[in-house]
């Protein structure tokens, strides 16, 4: 009798604590489901901008220069060109951070346009990072009263074409007539706004 109350007692406490162990597995991949941890978020954000501006540089630019048919031109709309892989980057930027405080971008202390330059504490700390390390600066910031997981990507020089086209812009050669840029430099970064409250 005794044997089979201390049998009972096992019995129980086992199928107890199965309950447990599933419960909370449950749990956890739900959470893993649910709420993925922000610097995977800017990761995949960022696979995709790369890969589409690789596409539209190598398949759209490149290809149609290639077989000449049309070329890319910074005034594309009066030249009937395709807009540079530049333009087409900041254009979809524009649109996708529309009523949105989601947004990302290129940024660079060398920037072609104004806009375009290190501004928030984040920023100007990130790119300082950035240019001596080579690797990706990822951290929180509050931007206008709005909470920010933020990261910035180097954006390296991976072909002539994109030195060449740099250095010989006339707003280039105004601005930072003492910066060559050369192949494999950081010219600057891919910078990713992932609000944390939208
Ligand atoms: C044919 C010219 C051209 C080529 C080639 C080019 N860029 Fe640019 N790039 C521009 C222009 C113009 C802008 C400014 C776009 C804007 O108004 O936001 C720009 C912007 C940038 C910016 C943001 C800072 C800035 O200068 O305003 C970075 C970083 C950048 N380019 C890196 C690169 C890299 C890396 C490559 C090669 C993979 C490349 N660029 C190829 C013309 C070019």
């Amino acid at each position: 009798m005794k044997l089979s109350l201390r049998l009972i007692t096992l019995m129980i406490l086992g199928v107890a604590s199965w309950f447990v162990v599933v419960s909370c597995a449950t749990l956890d991949a739900q959470q893993m489901g649910g709420k993925l941890p922000p610097d995977l978020v800017t990761d995949y954000v960022y696979r995709i901008i790369k890969s589409e501006r690789t596409i539209y540089g190598k398949y759209v630019v490149q290809r149609l220069k290639d077989e000449n048919i049309v070329r890319a031109s910074e005034h594309w709309q009066q030249d009937k060109a395709l807009p540079l892989p530049a333009q087409m980057f900041r254009m979809t930027s524009e649109l996708a951070s529309e009523n949105s405080a989601f947004s990302y971008g290129a940024i660079s202390p060398w920037s072609l346009n104004e806009n375009n330059l290190p501004n928030t504490e984040f920023e100007q700390k990130a790119m300082e990072n950035i240019l001596t390390t080579g690797l990706p600066y990822k951290d929180y910031q509050v931007k206008d009263g709005k909470k920010y997981y933020s990261a910035l990507y180097p954006d390296k020089a991976v072909s002539a074409a994109c030195i060449d086209c740099h250095n010989q812009h006339p707003s280039h050669k105004q601005r930072y007539p003492d910066k060559v840029f050369k192949v494999g430099d950081v010219m600057g970064g891919i910078l990713i706004n992932l609000p944390l409250d939208p």
